[in-house]
C-alpha cells in the first residue's frame, strides 16, 4: 500500500486538526512533540505520513502532489490560489477577513479616493477592492504585525484576519468593512483524489461525521 502524506499548516492550527484525526481513529503521537526537529511522521500501521509546513506553502505542497492531502486556512487558500479540490470546512480556526484602521478612515473608504492598504494578503485585498468595490488603491505587502501599518502612518487600512477582535482593540483601531468569512479547509490534490479514492473519500466521509 502506497502511503498517503498529509501537510499540516503548523502552529495552532496543526493541532486541532490533529485532534480531529484522532477522533477518526488517525493517530500521529510523534508529530505533538513540540521539542522534536524532526519534519516528517510517519504512522506504518495507516501508511500515512504528515509533515508541517509553513501556511502559505501547505497549498504548494498540494497543488504539485508531494502531499496528497491539505490542512489551511481559506485565507491562505484564497491568497496562493492554486489548482486543488476543497473538499471539507474543518470548522476550526474561524475568524473574519476584514479592512480595519482607524474610525476616521471610514470616510475615506467610503469616497473611493486612493487609499493605501497595508496587508499580508495582496491577491486577496486586490480581488476585494479592484473587482468588487471597484476602487484603486495602493496594496503596500507586510509579513506580520500588520496592524501597526495605520498607527505609523504606512497605510490608511489594512486587510487582515480578526478572530478576537484584541489586537485591534489593543492598538485603537476598527473593522471598517467585512470581506469574508475564515475557516480552516481540507484540501487533496487532484491527481491523488482519482488514485487513491477509496482510502481518501473514507477519511473525507469519517471527518464529515464527526463534524456533524
Ligand atoms: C493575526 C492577525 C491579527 C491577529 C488577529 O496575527 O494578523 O494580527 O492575529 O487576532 P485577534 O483578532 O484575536 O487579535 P498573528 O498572531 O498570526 O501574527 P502576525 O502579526 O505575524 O500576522
Amino acid at each position: 500500500m502506497k502511503y498517503i502524506t498529509i501537510a499540516l499548516a503548523k502552529g495552532r492550527l496543526a493541532f486541532e486538526a490533529l485532534s480531529l484525526l484522532e477522533k477518526i481513529g488517525i493517530t500521529c503521537d510523534e508529530i505533538k512533540d513540540k521539542t522534536s526537529r524532526k519534519l516528517i511522521f510517519v504512522n506504518e500501521e495507516l501508511k500515512l505520513k504528515f509533515f508541517l509546513a509553513k501556511a502559505n506553502d501547505v497549498p504548494t505542497y498540494v497543488e504539485y502532489g508531494a502531499a496528497d492531502i491539505g490542512v489551511a486556512g481559506k485565507d491562505t487558500l484564497l491568497e496562493e490560489g492554486r489548482k486543488m479540490y476543497e473538499v471539507l470546512d474543518l470548522g476550526i480556526g474561524k475568524c473574519k477577513m476584514c479592512v480595519a484602521g482607524p474610525s476616521a478612515s471610514k470616510s475615506l473608504l467610503h469616497h473611493g479616493g486612493l487609499i493605501r492598504v497595508a496587508t499580508k494578503y495582496p491577491n486577496i485585498a486586490k480581488d476585494y477592492f479592484y473587482n468588487k468595490k471597484h476602487q484603486t488603491v495602493e496594496i503596500i505587502k507586510l509579513n506580520g504585525s500588520i496592524e501597526l501599518a495605520p498607527i505609523v502612518g504606512l497605510s490608511e487600512v489594512i486587510v487582515d484576519i480578526v478572530e478576537t477582535g484584541s489586537t485591534l482593540r489593543e492598538n485603537g483601531l476598527v473593522i471598517l468593512e467585512e470581506i469574508c468569512n475564515i475557516s480552516a479547509r481540507m484540501v487533496v490534490n487532484e491527481v491523488s483524489m482519482k488514485m487513491e479514492h477509496e482510502r481518501i473519500s473514507k477519511i473525507i466521509k469519517d471527518l464529515k461525521q464527526i463534524l456533524l
